[in-house]
């Protein structure tokens, strides 16, 4: 069992609501900010919770923003943790939080999971996730639930969307070179989630015996 998984068993405070196989998912890719000045974005705070587990788990020198609609979850801030509100399907809103987070490494997308809360945010702040940070979308099963936008193979629903990743990451073979292909080193799908790890790129080339 992970950090992350026990200090969920054991949470009697702010209530946090994961999916049981998303710990071991976080742990793989986040582990290596752990004790680092990382700084985290959550979309979507709800009860709280999640926001202080992050703080737990990164430690004391991180900084956790959180995310919401709701104008409640305002009152959630402590000590290293900070909430904006706002609507996550707007890219004004969303264009504001470049400026006001001074950094973005690890960014989680947990709103409200409609295709366009999810589009949006991904073209809108994905290119100012740190040039080796994170970005984990999560809940893409509503991708495939009608009161989300979504439908099995359907256009436009974020897993359709972010299959051209696939075609992106590889656009040196391609001849399609983009800011994407240059700046991503690889995409990871679970059920329900994908994580692109950020890594500067440059052209691949043979392995050769110096
Ligand atoms: C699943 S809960 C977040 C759970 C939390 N991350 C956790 O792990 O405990 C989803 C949150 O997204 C927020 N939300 C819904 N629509 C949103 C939107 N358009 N923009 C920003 N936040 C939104 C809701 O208010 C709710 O608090």
């Amino acid at each position: 069992m992970n950090d992350l998984e026990r200090y969920f068993n054991n949470n009697a405070g702010r209530p946090i609501q994961k999916w049981q196989h998303y710990f071991d998912i976080y742990d793989r890719h986040f582990s290596r900010f752990r004790g680092s000045e990382v700084h985290v974005v959550e979309i979507g705070v709800c009860g709280g919770g999640s926001l202080q587990m992050w703080k737990d788990y990164f430690g004391r020198d991180a900084k956790i923003y959180g995310v919401d609609i709701n104008p409640n979850c305002k009152k959630l801030e402590e000590e290293s943790i900070e909430t904006l509100i706002g609507d996550q399907e707007n890219r004004e809103f969303l264009e504001s939080l470049t400026v006001e987070i001074p950094r973005i490494d690890i960014l989680i997308d947990d709103g409200g999971h409609t295709m366009e809360q999810q589009i949006n945010t991904f073209e809108v702040l994905f290119p100012h996730i740190d040039k080796n940070g994170i970005y984990l979308c999560e809940d893409l099963h509503t991708s495939y639930w009608k009161r989300f936008g979504g439908g099995y193979h359907k256009a436009g629903t974020f897993v359709e969307y972010s299959k051209e990743f696939i075609d992106r990451i590889n656009g040196w073979h391609s001849h399609r070179v983009t800011e994407f292909t240059e700046s991503v080193d690889s995409l990871h799908y679970y059920d329900s989630v994908l994580v692109i790890e950020k890594k500067p790129r440059e052209k691949p080339t043979k392995a050769r015996v110096a």
